[in-house]
């Protein structure tokens, strides 16, 4: 079935890798333009080479740029509408961790963390989100995970930044019933990607069993799905998405010893 965002322009941040690859993979089958965000230029470029010749009516452009500094997000809103117009999809994908107790974590790493994964997705929404509310149609994706739904030990600036994409995309959605722009955000539990070596070792959820991991290629699939659906929280993997329908029936106190 076709989705609602076809023929249309989208922005997929964190690109370069991972889940954020695999959703750019996903989007290039029915959008008309899509525009790549990430630090790593040879590997857009590698993307870019392939969806061009796997759809060549996509127009793809690629915007190198790292989002944890304010200007260069202001440099990507600029030639991102130079080159596309208003957006209708943004998807904001990139994020980093950090595994570290609290107490021995460096401060540059956690700053590094707040500003890719809460403010470079505060900053992109808000610039793209007006527009699509004044045409009546489009949406946000946004990379949450089940870390931001519990605790998780040494993980806890992560553990908050996705705290706050939760209360972020729950409000927003609030705010758009009714506008034809939608708000989802996809949870997910262990993928096996760059994330664990980026982060300085394992995302807190890969402490859960081999049968809650997904692959990058089934995340995005589910988050695609999720997202043409119009669904508030996507949570890829059946087993995985049985566990968080659960969770709402645990008690915290439960869930702290757990998270020990
Ligand atoms: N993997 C998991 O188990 C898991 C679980 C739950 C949620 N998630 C979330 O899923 C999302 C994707 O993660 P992943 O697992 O696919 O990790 P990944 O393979 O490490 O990919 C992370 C992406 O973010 C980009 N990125 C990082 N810092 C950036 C910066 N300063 N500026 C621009 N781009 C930046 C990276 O590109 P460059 O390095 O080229 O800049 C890369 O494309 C993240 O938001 C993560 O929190 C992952």
């Amino acid at each position: 079935m076709t989705p609602w965002w076809a023929g249309q322009s989208i922005l997929v941040t964190g690109a370069s890798s991972g889940i954020g690859r695999e959703l750019a993979r996903g989007f290039a089958r029915d959008a008309s333009a899509l525009v790549l965000v990430a630090r790593r230029m040879d590997r857009l470029e590698e993307l870019a080479q392939e969806l061009r010749s796997a759809h060549p009516e996509l127009a793809v452009h690629l915007v190198p740029a790292d989002l944890s500094r304010q200007e260069e997000r202001s440099r990507v809103v600029a030639e991102v509408r130079e080159a596309v117009g208003e957006l209708d999809v943004l998807v904001n994908n990139a994020g980093v961790g950090d595994q570290a107790a609290f107490t021995d974590a460096q401060w540059d790493r956690l700053e590094r963390v707040v500003d890719v994964n809460v403010l470079a997705p505060l900053h992109l929404t808000h610039e793209f989100l007006g527009s699509m509310v004044a045409r009546g149609r489009g949406g946000v994706l946004t990379m949450g995970s089940g870390a931001g739904h519990v605790a998780i030990k040494e993980a806890a600036t992560y553990s908050a930044s996705k705290h706050f994409i939760d209360g972020l995309m729950e409000s927003l959605r609030m705010e758009l019933v009714g506008t034809g722009a939608v708000a989802t955000q996809v949870c997910p539990g262990p993928v096996p990607t760059e994330f664990d070596v980026a982060a300085g070792a394992a995302d807190g959820l890969k402490g859960l069993p081999p049968v809650f991991e997904v692959s990058a290629e089934r995340c995005a699939e589910d988050a695609l799905a999720g997202f043409a659906r119009r669904q508030a929280i996507v949570y890829p993997g059946r087993p995985y998405r049985a566990l968080m329908g659960l969770l709402p029936l645990v008690p915290r106190a439960v869930l702290r010893r757990g998270a020990r």
